[in-house]
């Protein structure tokens, strides 16, 4: 096993291989880091000024690796060579809900990953840390050793370790500069401990000892989804109470804050909404239940599937409420704004505003969609019917009936800075928990966008003027006093 990393594979240049490369590469100057993709365009995509993904703070950070005097950061189309220089390999590629077969709709697609552990048994001529990243089901590390066993290599040793990634779209860098911690999974064999202590000293370039954690392997696969699990149920957890604040008039940001100040709880992912969205919530949680009903624990399945309902019950109620607001006739013009799944990214990935859109259009709504970041063809992508995406704000919400804000982009806000409550509810936007963070990597873009002119929005628009607030993000008196109908999650209306 090697002792000291110094040549580094990453397969699967998406979100977390783009971003976790350029963070390991800039730290670590000495060490080479090359990120290979069976997506080419996604290859072009790195080496050019416009990233495939937007995260604030990348694209400073990838130039200062790629392009600096001594440039340590590749991305190659050429997947062979790049594994055959390599002494750690991380595996960073898309595990999604399986579409077919056993498990179809349910358990992770594991078959990309598969794929890329084959390519490294035939390429592999000296011993290799396979490191998976991707988040996988309990025990795949043995079906991973298992491949290896099977290819029949002589004379070539895996280490297989799992090291799961626990940054968050929209604050990738700063999650990966300062991460609560950096889990590392191996098995108790002097191989599996030399590849932990070789693979926690490329981390250790930046982040403290204290905070990189090695754990059984099996407890890091499961800690991976466990983690997502419990994040998303505490979101479901605030939405069903955001159902209850409806039914009585208590307010559920008031509710949520009074019970993040107790240090049990804290005010993270507590934020009501219309919904969790994003590519691992769903899948991850699901993977979690399909993993206990084949493991014959069915009451321990149907806990976890309550998060996944609670979640569709929400983005239904939001819906229903429009519906019912509007006096059951949508044959009128609708202005989305967001379509990102949360702010401060440009991924639509399970985003609520897909299924909410679709529903509304399916009952005959004119859609106008306006996002900072998402892009048009994306969104067309994502919605069967036909909508129209709008380059600005205002142009989308030109003659609506009717103005619904599906992500909490900053823009969108008429509330000011400050007050307990405020405060509470930013530092629980911000899953990263280090405030400074994502703003202070923002530098002048979308972010920082100056503010709807909401009293010019009410010029333009047709009555009954409704804001259907998904987020919390207006302050609904003062927009009671422009002449518009407020609907909020959670709030007396
Ligand atoms: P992604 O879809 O953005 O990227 C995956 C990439 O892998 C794609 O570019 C794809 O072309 C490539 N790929 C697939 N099979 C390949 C193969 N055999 N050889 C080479 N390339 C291959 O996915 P992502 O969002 O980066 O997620 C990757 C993993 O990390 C998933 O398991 C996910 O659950 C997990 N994860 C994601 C996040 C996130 O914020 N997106 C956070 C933590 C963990
Ligand atoms: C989530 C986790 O936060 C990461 O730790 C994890 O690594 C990642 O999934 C993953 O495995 O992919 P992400 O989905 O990017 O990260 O973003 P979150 O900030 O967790 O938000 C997820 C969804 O929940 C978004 O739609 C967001 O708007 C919503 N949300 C979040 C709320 O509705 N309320 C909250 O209080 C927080």
């Amino acid at each position: 096993v090697p002792r000291k990393v110094k040549n580094i594979c990453c397969i699967g240049a998406g979100h977390v291989g783009g971003s976790t490369c350029a963070v390991i590469a800039s730290n670590n100057p000495d060490v080479v880091v090359t990120v290979v993709d069976l997506n080419v365009e996604r290859i072009k995509a790195w080496n050019s000024e416009e990233l495939p993904i937007y995260e604030p703070g990348l694209l400073k950070l990838v130039q200062q690796a790629r392009d600096g005097a001594r440039p340590n950061l590749f991305f190659s189309k050429n997947m062979g060579s790049a594994i055959f220089e390599a002494d750690l390999i991380f595996v960073c590629v898309n595990t999604p809900t399986k579409q077919t077969g056993l498990g179809a709709g349910q358990a992770l697609e594991l078959d990309y990953l598969q794929a890329a552990i084959k390519r490294i048994a035939e390429v592999a001529q000296n011993d290799k840390i396979i490191v998976e990243k991707s988040t996988v089901p309990c025990r795949t590390a043995e079906t991973i050793q298992g491949i290896f066993s099977a290819s029949g290599r002589r004379g070539v040793r895996f280490t297989v370790l799992s090291n799961p990634e626990f940054l968050a779209a929209g604050t990738a860098v700063a999650d990966l500069l300062h991460p609560d911690r950096v889990l590392i999974g191996r098995s108790k064999t002097p191989d599996g401990y030399a590849a932990a202590a070789a693979l926690a000293d490329v981390y250790a370039a930046w982040i403290p000892r204290d905070r990189i954690v090695t754990i059984n392997l099996f407890s890091s696969e499961l800690a991976k989804l466990s983690a997502n699990a419990l994040l998303a149920q505490r979101i479901s957890s605030i939405n069903s109470l955001s159902a209850i604040c409806e039914a009585t008039g208590a307010d559920i940001d008031e509710v949520s804050y009074a019970c993040g100040l107790d240090t049990r709880i804290g005010p993270s992912m507590l934020k009501a909404s219309v919904g969790f969205g994003g590519s691992c919530f769903r899948k991850d949680v699901l993977s979690l239940c399909y993993l206990a009903e084949s493991l014959d624990l069915p009451e321990v399945a149907a806990y976890w599937k309550g998060v996944i309902d609670m979640n569709e019950y929400q983005k239904d109620r939001f819906t229903t409420n429009i519906v019912s607001c509007l006096g059951h006739s949508l044959a009128k013009k609708l202005a989305v704004l967001g379509f990102t799944y949360k702010k401060d990214t440009n991924d639509t990935r399970e985003s609520a505003a897909i299924s909410i859109v679709s529903n509304l259009t399916a009952k005959g709504a004119s859609v106008s969609i306006y996002d900072p970041r998402a892009k048009m063809d994306q969104v067309w992508r994502d919605i069967d019917t036909y909508v129209s995406v709008s380059g600005s704000a205002y142009e989308a919400c030109m003659d609506a009936q009717a103005v619904i804000i599906l992500t909490e982009w900053d823009e969108f806000s008429n509330k000011p800075l400050g007050g307990a409550l405020e405060n509470a509810q930013r530092s629980s936007d911000n899953s990263s928990g280090h405030p400074s963070g994502a703003s202070d990597l923002t530098g002048g873009d979308a972010s920082k966008k100056s503010k709807l002119d909401w009293a010019f929005v009410a010029k333009i628009m047709c009555p009954p003027k409704y804001v259907f607030d998904g987020r919390n993000v207006v302050d609904a008196g003062k927009l009671t006093e422009l002449g518009f109908h407020v609907e909020c999650i959670g709030k007396p209306s």
